[in-house]
Order: structure tokens, then C-alpha cells, then sequence
């Protein structure tokens, strides 16, 4: 019955989905087309073969998302959770072994690259070492021993499954021409210190699309200088731009598209004790109606799951502008119309 198809035995180099940038800006709209299609009733491209996903972090959206999509490809998909029922992984390359860690990630990737035909995998940043977390070092694990497909399902760095929802997203409610929208990426308050990939990501995928795209936030929230400077030259050579403020209503002025999510600052690494009694006093960057009457008309967008009252107000969440939901729900239309593009070839 199974057997991977052509396409997956073929080199793989150029086949891994890892910021999202991969197709570029016309291949993403592709996508983001195709997504919308198979919403709206289009039968899915049947492929085989087989997917198995690694989460070393809780998700609802991706989890099911990513499953429900594989089989409505066709694809056979074996869910992974290391730790719970599977054996506990180091992930340190050249470690000694003699802690509590039973499997190195080496070989447990080798074996899975074995039996599957893609590999996913969800490793959230450790927020404590910049360096460590600008290396990706369990992706980057992944695509050093599997000679399969990689996918992010969210590393420390990008979302990218997030990413092409969002760009879903915003083809439904804007058109297929993203270049010249207006989108503010704002910084909202949280309990908690939060990793930045899923700013980076609406970041990149909006300077990709040639959007104007506007980062609001408080003083020591910055993103990585390095995320900044790609998505600012990605956005130049799109026709679009990338700007900054730390005026969370002079921000959405304007603003077809609004984003809102609180993140860690890149200035604060080793300094989180710190940040968080700042954070604790930004109570008012919490997106309310008011703060939204002063776009134009924007849509309000989370990737969820969101700390409703902080982040945003029930208002907002549940009123007329709200594209939340609407956006979790794509990344199934999208996880699917990716999975179809990735066994095919691109
Ligand atoms: N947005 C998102 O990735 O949700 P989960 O963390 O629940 O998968």
C-alpha cells in the first residue's frame, strides 16, 4: 500500500518549510489561493505516504490542524511527543549521555526519516540564550539527519504554518494584491515572557507579500535586529516597507490589517525578572474598540491561544473586526494545499 511517490525520494534540499519564504511571495499567494479553494469546497490532490509530527510543546491549532490536513491529503500521519510515552531526548550534540535523556535527537530523527516521508517538528526558544535560539539547534537537528521534508510546526525563530495562514488571511479579506496594505504589528501585554517567533513570522510574511508594515512597541521590546533587517530588505524588494513606533494608538492610524501579540524583547535576554515588572505596568497596550476605531476598519489578528482582557479585549475578540478565528481555522486549508505542494514537488 505505501511507498513514498517519486517526488519524495528525490533530492530534498530545496523541500524543507522552515520560514515560510521558501516559494517566495507568488508561490505563498499560490498557496494561500489554494487554501482558500479547498475551503470553499475543492476536492484535496490525493498523495501517500507517510508524516510524523514532534511536539516538545503543547499546541491545539497545529496539532490538530496538521493532522486533519494529512488525511485529507492521504497521507498516513504518527504523532510524536518526547517524554510522554516517548523516550526523553537530548538534544545536545556531543553530549555524554548520562543523565536522564534516553534517546540523542540524532538518532531518533535518523529512524523516523526511516519510516516516514516528511518530518515535523515544534521546539519552542528557551528565552534565556540568544545564541542558542538564533541556531534553531532542534530544527536544524531535523534537517541535519533526515534526508526527508522538514516542517516547522514552530521553532525558536519563525511559525511558518502560522505564517501562510495569516497570508490566507489576508488574501480573503483584502484581495490577491497585498503590496501597499497597511499592517501594524503590535506588542501587547502578557503574564508571561513569550518567545518571538510568531512576530517574526507575521513580520516576514508581510515585508515577503511587499505590505507597510508597522512594529509598535514599548521601550526593551525590540525583535532580533537580525529578523528586522531580513524582513526590511524582503520588504524593500517587494515594494513595501518596515517601520517602527512605540505609540501603540498613533501605530494602527491607518492600519488595514492589525496584529496583536506580546512578545519578549530582544534587549532582554538574561534580563527577564527585569522585563517583567516593566511588562506589568503596559496594561495599556491591551487592544481595545477604542484603539481599533482608529484604523481603517482593520481586521484584529492573534495566532491564539490568547489571554482574553490582557491581550485584547472580549469586545474586540468577539466583534465584527475579529479574524482569529477565521485565521486558526485556515491553518488546516492551508496545512493541507502546503502538504500537497511539499509530496508533489516544487
Ligand atoms: N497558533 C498556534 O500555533 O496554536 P497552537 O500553539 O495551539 O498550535
Amino acid at each position: 500500500m505505501y511507498g513514498p511517490p517519486a517526488s519524495l525520494t528525490a533530492p530534498t534540499r530545496a523541500r524543507h518549510w522552515l520560514d515560510g519564504t521558501e516559494l517566495g511571495r507568488d508561490g505563498i499567494l499560490g498557496l494561500a489561493h489554494r487554501a482558500l479553494a479547498l475551503r470553499s469546497g475543492a476536492q484535496p490532490r490525493k498523495v501517500r505516504g507517510r508524516l510524523a509530527t514532534v511536539f516538545f510543546n503543547p499546541s491545539l491549532r497545529t496539532r490538530a490542524s496538521v493532522e486533519l490536513a494529512a488525511q485529507a491529503v492521504g497521507l498516513h500521519c504518527v504523532e510524536l511527543v518526547p517524554g510522554q510515552g516517548v523516550w526523553g531526548f537530548e538534544t545536545r550534540p556531543g553530549a555524554v549521555m548520562d543523565g536522564t535523556a534516553a534517546e540523542h535527537i540524532a538518532d531518533a530523527v535518523r529512524v523516523l526519516a526511516e519510516m516516514c516521508d516528511i518530518l515535523a517538528v515544534r521546539s519552542f526558544a528557551g528565552l534565556t540564550d540568544p545564541v542558542e535560539d538564533r541556531a534553531d539547534r532542534v530544527l536544524q537537528a531535523f534537517v541535519d539527519h533526515a534526508d526527508r521534508p522538514i516542517v516547522s510546526l514552530e521553532s525558536a525563530r519563525w511559525h511558518p504554518l502560522q505564517g501562510l495562514a495569516d497570508t490566507a488571511t489576508w488574501v480573503s479579506h483584502l484581495g490577491g494584491e497585498l503590496r501597499g496594505r497597511r499592517l501594524t504589528l503590535t506588542w501587547a501585554p502578557h503574564p508571561k515572557a513569550l518567545p518571538t517567533a510568531v512576530p517574526n513570522q507575521v513580520l516576514l510574511s508581510a515585508a515577503l507579500q511587499g505590505m507597510h508594515v508597522t512594529v509598535a512597541h514599548p521601550e526593551g521590546f525590540d525583535l532580533d535586529p537580525l529578523v528586522v533587517s531580513r524582513a526590511t530588505e524582503l520588504a524593500v524588494q517587494s515594494g513595501g516597507s518596515v517601520q517602527h513606533s512605540s505609540d501603540p494608538d498613533a501605530a494602527v492610524e491607518g492600519a488595514s490589517v492589525v496584529v496583536a501579540k506580546s512578545w519578549s524583547g530582544w534587549s532582554g535576554y538574561g534580563r527577564r525578572e527585569e522585563e517583567a515588572k516593566v511588562r506589568a505596568g503596559l496594561g495599556d497596550w491591551c487592544m481595545t474598540e477604542e484603539r481599533m476605531a482608529k484604523t481603517s476598519g482593520a481586521g484584529l489578528m492573534h495566532c491564539l491561544p490568547i489571554r482574553r482582557n490582557v491581550v485584547a479585549t472580549d469586545a474586540v475578540l468577539d466583534g465584527p473586526h475579529s479574524w482569529v478565528h477565521e485565521t486558526a481555522g485556515l491553518r488546516m486549508w492551508t496545512t493541507m494545499a502546503l502538504l500537497e505542494r511539499l509530496v508533489e514537488g516544487w
